[in-house]
């Protein structure tokens, strides 16, 4: 199955860009997450490429073929929405075997080709119950059964998990991504969830506003955030505010009220506004104030059992705060009103300018 690729594509709704000038290419066989808050373009980029709505300009290919003049049922992809889109008063059967019959197969090709893909999907026992009587689990996996029939060499799912309860979310969405590496398909999955993208994406493309921000695999996205808005949409981070004092053998950074901490620099110039991402399960916390170790000082304010994490909100000596994860398990929780003393390893912190339009604004989703 052949790489998609699109080149400038531009999608204008009035005045504004759904989205604006992408070029992205996914490969050959992966499995490719398009993640983003709503009304990012997420939707928009899936459509286009299926052919369902037309660019302003910008080009699609699948393969070395061009496709964006081409009519959806030329491009041999297979939608699967959110919302169940199954015909209702079919059976399961009906549905999984309507494409076959539209492309005219014999009944036996049309016979064969519905019991593969629903073995596959593992609900050959269900065919012929209607989609009112199945689970919405159920219903997506017929519907991915449905495009697999119609010959989709390509699966383009649209939040496809999300009717589901977070349960039968978390076992469908590896089964989907079981099914398309066995049928060595090329997929594109649309989801907002970072969750869901992270544990099935080969790479996921995070989207903002029309363009896409960062893109490559998920630790990648995770240990090498290239913006503020990525460190904070994919994981979570403490963002400490300051000014660079020193770049000469260390980078140093002077927080508030002249807190200094140590950085590693991109290249950032000297006195200019930053910030500083720290991700909260990376910190070392100690109790009680250390005396001979470097470390930024703080209390405990708040602490949230959150199963396999302890969460604990800490204001530091400058008033910052800061979010530490530590695993429950490992250790005796700290309590309220404790004073700590925090570590972090510097090449684990991120170093980013001061944007323009204010961190909250850029950060919002
Ligand atoms: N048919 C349309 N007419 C007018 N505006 C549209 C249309 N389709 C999309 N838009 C606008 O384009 C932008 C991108 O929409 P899109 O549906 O691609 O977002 P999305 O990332 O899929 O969001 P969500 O996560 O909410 O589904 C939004 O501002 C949306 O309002
Ligand atoms: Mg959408």
């Amino acid at each position: 199955m052949p790489d998609i690729r699109v080149v400038n594509l531009t999608k204008k709704y009035g005045k504004i860009y759904a989205l604006d000038n992408v070029s992205l290419t996914i490969k050959d066989k992966e499995y490719f997450s398009l993640l983003g808050p709503s009304g990012c373009g997420k939707t928009t980029l899936l459509r286009l490429i299926a052919g369902l709505i037309e660019p302003d300009s910008g080009e699609i290919y699948i393969g070395d073929r061009r496709v964006d003049k081409d009519p959806p049922e030329d491009r041999d992809i297979g939608f699967v929405f959110q919302t169940f889109a199954l015909f209702p008063h079919m059976t399961a059967w009906g549905n999984v075997i309507y494409g076959p019959k539209v492309k005219n197969y014999d009944q036996k090709k049309a016979d064969t080709i519905g019991h593969e893909v629903l073995d596959l999907v593992k609900l050959n026992e269900r065919l012929n119950a209607y989609p009112s009587e199945l689970s919405g689990g159920m219903m997506q996996r017929i519907a991915v059964a449905r495009a697999l029939a119609a010959g989709a060499k390509t699966l383009l799912l649209d939040e496809p998990l999300g009717q589901l309860d977070a349960k039968v979310r978390n076992e469908i969405r590896y089964e989907i991504r079981r099914m398309a590496k066995d049928l060595k398909l090329t997929s594109i999955h649309v989801t907002h969830d970072q969750a869901e993208a992270m544990s099935i994406s080969d790479r996921i493309a995070v989207m903002k506003k029309g363009k896409i921000v960062q893109s490559g695999t998920p630790q990648e996205l995770y240990m090498h955030p290239n913006s503020l808005f990525v460190a904070h949409f994919i994981g979570e981070s403490n963002f400490l505010e300051g000014y660079i004092t020193e770049t000469n053998e260390h980078t140093e950074v002077e927080l508030r009220e002249g807190l200094k901490v140590k950085a590693i620099n991109p290249g950032i110039k000297r006195e200019e506004r930053v910030i500083l991402a720290i991700r909260p399960e990376t910190c070392d916390m100690k109790r009680g104030r250390a005396t001979t170790e470097d470390g930024l000082l703080g209390k405990i304010e708040k602490v949230t059992f959150e199963g396999t994490v302890v969460r604990y909100e800490i204001r530091l000596e400058n008033g910052d705060r800061m979010i530490i994860n530590r695993p429950s398990l490992a250790e005796k929780w700290i309590e309220i009103g404790e004073e700590v003393t925090i570590n972090y390893p510097i090449e684990k912190a991120h170093l980013f300018v001061y944007p323009e339009a204010g961190l909250t604004e850029e950060i919002s989703v």
